[in-house]
């Protein structure tokens, strides 16, 4: 079977881990210092804060921001269930903006719409949460203006978009802060892992503080914070996973190239697209199909895996259901969840892979058709 992950681990991962395990020190110490700043500096911003996944990354950012109970956060409906529950976490409001059905992404019309109606109703939104999903940017121009307009201040989710980049400035580094997930099956993977990024002195300040049980000095404590900390261990194969992102990143895209010079022009099927100025690094490699589930099954009986991400628009979803969501109608999310389907682009992929899952996946469309 074609997997549609695998981590991409080597010998200097292995010694990477072997070196911090013999150095004595596990938990949080210089390797992790060292991984914060390169990984920052990748990104194009001054901090970075690493932390345990993706998830209390977000929340740590949302925080650190300011963020207070009852604020108005705007994200995407289509994303993984993370993002909008650490806006719950942080005690703040979700509150749902539409996709553009292309990219899958926030799109800058309906975030017009969604924040115009928050200011007419007296509660304006507080922050923009767009999340570069499947490793594709958001318009952040567009987004950037719009949030501006209405005074938001934006935080990007980039767990999905290691190196992305719009108009030549990587993906994390646009608003106030911005987060990353180093979760296994992630462009860089570190097993559990996250950073938050950010420009802001007072935010790095803040995230730092909170991450670390509202630490200042020895047992002082001054705000109520969480033990989100990060360990050495995972610091050390993120080092090495960094220094060997471009490549990565590099093959998936050559990757999706070849499986969208193969699929073009097959009926029925929609193939990822990556607008000018956008820089796609594909985390996933997601077509769209009215008949999906008749494609998985015909890809699964030849030997491919796929995944349908995601199958529920967020506001659907049972605990969004129950918080009072269920009767909104975000028509784009709701079509991308019943039609789309990520199939294996990772980089360790062989040719002869990328070329069974196109065949596989023509195959397959053209018996649908
Ligand atoms: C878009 C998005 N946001 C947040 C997360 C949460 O990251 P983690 O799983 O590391 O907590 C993920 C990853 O799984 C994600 O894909």
């Amino acid at each position: 079977m074609i997997r549609l992950s695998q981590p991409h681990l080597g010998r200097e991962e292995i010694e990477a881990v072997s070196d911090v395990l013999r150095s004595g020190i596990i938990a949080s110490g210089p390797v992790v210092r060292r991984f914060e700043e390169e990984f920052a500096a990748y990104v194009g911003v001054r901090h970075g804060i690493a932390v345990a996944n993706g998830t209390v990354a977000l929340h740590a950012a949302l925080l650190g921001a300011g963020v207070e109970p009852g604020d108005r956060v705007v994200t995407t409906p289509f994303t993984f269930i993370a993002t909008a529950n650490a806006i719950l976490h942080a005690g703040a409001v979700p509150v749902f903006s539409d996709i553009d059905p292309v990219t899958y992404n926030m799109c800058p019309n309906a975030l017009r719409a969604t924040l115009q109606r928050l200011a007419d109703a007296g509660t304006p939104a507080k922050v923009v949460m767009p999340v570069h999903l499947f490793g594709l940017p958001c318009d952040m121009s567009a987004i950037r203006a719009t949030a501006a307009e209405f005074g938001a201040l934006i935080i990007e989710d980039a767990a999905q978009a290691h190196g992305a980049a719009y108009n030549g400035r990587r993906a994390g580094s646009f608003g106030i802060a911005g987060t990353f997930s180093f979760y296994a099956t992630k462009n860089l993977a570190t097993g559990e892992g996250g950073m938050v990024v950010t420009d802001s002195d007072e935010v790095a300040e803040r995230v730092r503080r909170l991450v670390n049980h509202g630490r200042v000095g020895r047992y002082e404590h001054d705000v109520l914070g969480y033990n989100y900390r990060m360990t050495d261990i995972a610091a050390a194969i993120g080092l090495v996973q960094l220094r060997k992102l471009e490549q990565l990143n590099l093959r998936r895209r050559m990757n999706a190239d070849r499986l969208s010079r193969a699929l073009a022009g097959v009926p029925a099927l929609t193939l990822p697209v990556e607008p000018e100025g956008h820089y796609h690094v594909y985390h996933q490699y997601t077509i769209r199909h009215p008949r999906r589930d008749a494609l998985a099954e015909a890809l699964r009986e030849r030997g491919i895996d796929s995944a349908v991400i995601y199958p529920v628009a967020l506001h659907q979803q049972p605990l969004y259901e129950k918080l009072g969501y269920g009767n909104e109608r975000l028509p784009a999310a709701e079509e991308a969840a019943r039609q789309v389907l990520s199939v294996p682009v990772h980089p360790s992929l062989s040719d002869e892979d990328v070329q069974a899952v196109a065949d596989a996946l023509r195959e397959a469309a053209l018996a649908l058709a």
